[in-house]
């Protein structure tokens, strides 16, 4: 284990190789521990992890999960999309439990800042799509799109205008509240804007880093190491996912080193996690989505419920083609293999391995283990049919599975030398 763990090298990323939910939390907490800078690129607060806090459990949506370890500086990267009272909220939450994080903290000043504006424009445009298609894309209603929307316009109000005086930023302010809606049509509330923005200023002002590229970097050549915490997953990419029912941000790793701002040939490895099976929220092509006995049966096991939304998730079987295009995507160097306990009972389990020329999913059957493999941490104890599926995966992807998730408390995982 210390041999892997030591191979990766002092720039290490986790991605989620399916739609998100994968279970990246844990590979993450597990290495969080070894590096010295934790970070969030892209995204926001669609993202959520449970942690636990004290003897609570918290969702927590912006804070990348790694922060719960003492210490740590933690970034949220130029790429990501912040919205100010649900990232106050989740310092106080840790600061009730003794953890206070705003000293570690830099937010860099090119990030965005989300405003409630745009939740209320998400919301308006997810009705629009369902009154329309008869379905919405599903989106966590965080507002993710419309305030990408507005990054990419060129009209967004940015981390760095909370330093200006107080005047100017409530004329950013007030000029991109009318933006919006004119844009949009809708009510929004100037006085709440304000007033969170002047919170966030109070608390964060001093944390906003003016080149957090240029830090993260001065400190890489000090010898810090840096754990990048993706967010969201592969097929959720703007780019290379399933439009139009993806996030409106890059996840990839390409997508992660350009919200950090780190160049490419600084990353030492990259670990792609994906579920042993597969689910996804929201709507969108699955190809490999099971029939509902199965379904109901997965999400039971594995608790398939959406930690920012609470909506029970599409389950299905794992789609090579999918973790295939992860890797050419990512370079992925391992994989995390997440929740193989969840599949114990199964007596055969298929996999999609490619797709008919008709369109349909091409199934192979690979045979169950219907013996309890929680909490086994050597890969030799894995049940032989267990071992040869794990295998499997990685002779059909050329990724080795250095990691491999046997149940939800943090020592049930396997780590391969
Ligand atoms: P948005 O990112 O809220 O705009 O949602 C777009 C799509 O991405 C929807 O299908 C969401 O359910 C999905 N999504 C966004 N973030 C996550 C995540 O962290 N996990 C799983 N699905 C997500």
């Amino acid at each position: 284990m210390q041999n892997i763990l030591s191979s990766l090298g002092p720039v290490t990323a986790v991605i989620g190789a399916q739609w998100g939910d994968e279970g990246k939390g844990k590979v993450v907490d597990m290495l969080a521990e070894r590096y010295d800078i934790i970070a969030r690129a892209c995204g926001g607060a669609n993202a959520g992890h449970t942690i636990v806090v004290g003897a609570q459990k918290h969702v927590f949506h912006l804070l990348p999960s790694g922060c719960l370890h003492p210490g740590k500086t933690v970034v949220l990267g130029s790429g990501m999309v912040i919205h100010l009272p649900t990232l106050l909220e989740e310092i106080q939450t840790l600061k009730q439990a003794r953890i206070d994080i705003v000293d570690r903290l830099w937010i860099a000043a090119n990030a965005h800042i989300l405003l409630d504006a745009h939740k209320a424009v998400d919301a308006r445009q997810e009705e629009q799509r369902a009154q329309a298609t008869g379905e919405g894309i599903g989106t966590t209603k965080r507002g993710i799109g419309p305030a990408y929307m507005e990054k990419t316009g060129r009209t967004g109000l940015r981390m760095e205008s909370l330093l200006l005086p107080e005047k100017s930023l409530q004329e950013a302010l007030h000029t991109q509240l009318r933006h919006i809606e004119e844009l949009y049509g809708i009510q929004t509330d100037a006085n709440m804007e304000e007033q969170n923005l002047r919170e966030a200023r109070s608390l964060l002002g001093k944390r906003i880093s003016h080149d957090a590229p240029a830090h993260l970097a001065a400190n890489m050549s000090q010898g810090k190491s840096v754990l990048i915490e993706g967010a969201q997953g592969v097929l959720l990419d703007i780019d290379h996912g399933t439009y139009p029912y993806v996030t409106s941000s890059a996840t990839t790793i390409a997508g992660a080193l350009q919200g950090l701002g780190i160049a490419p040939q600084k990353l030492t490895s990259c670990i792609g996690v994906a579920k042993a099976y597969c689910t996804r929220v929201g709507a969108g092509t699955f190809a490999t989505e099971a029939d509902e006995e199965c379904q109901n049966r997965l999400r039971e096991r594995g608790g398939e419920y959406g930690a920012t939304t609470g909506r029970p998730r599409r389950c299905g079987w794992l789609h090579l083609p999918d973790l295939n295009k992860g890797a050419i995507l990512n370079g992925f160097t391992h994989w995390n293999i997440t929740k193989l306990d969840v599949l114990d009972k199964e007596e055969s389990i298929p996999v999609g391995v490619g797709m008919q020329d008709d369109g349909t999913v091409q199934w192979k059957q690979m045979p169950g283990w219907c013996e309890s493999t929680a909490g086994i941490t050597l890969f030799e104890d894995l049940p032989t049919n267990a071992q040869s599926y794990v295998r499997f995966i990685e002779e059909q992807t050329g990724v080795p599975a250095a990691f491999i998730g046997t149940g939800p408390k943090r020592e049930e995982m396997i780590t391969r030398a």
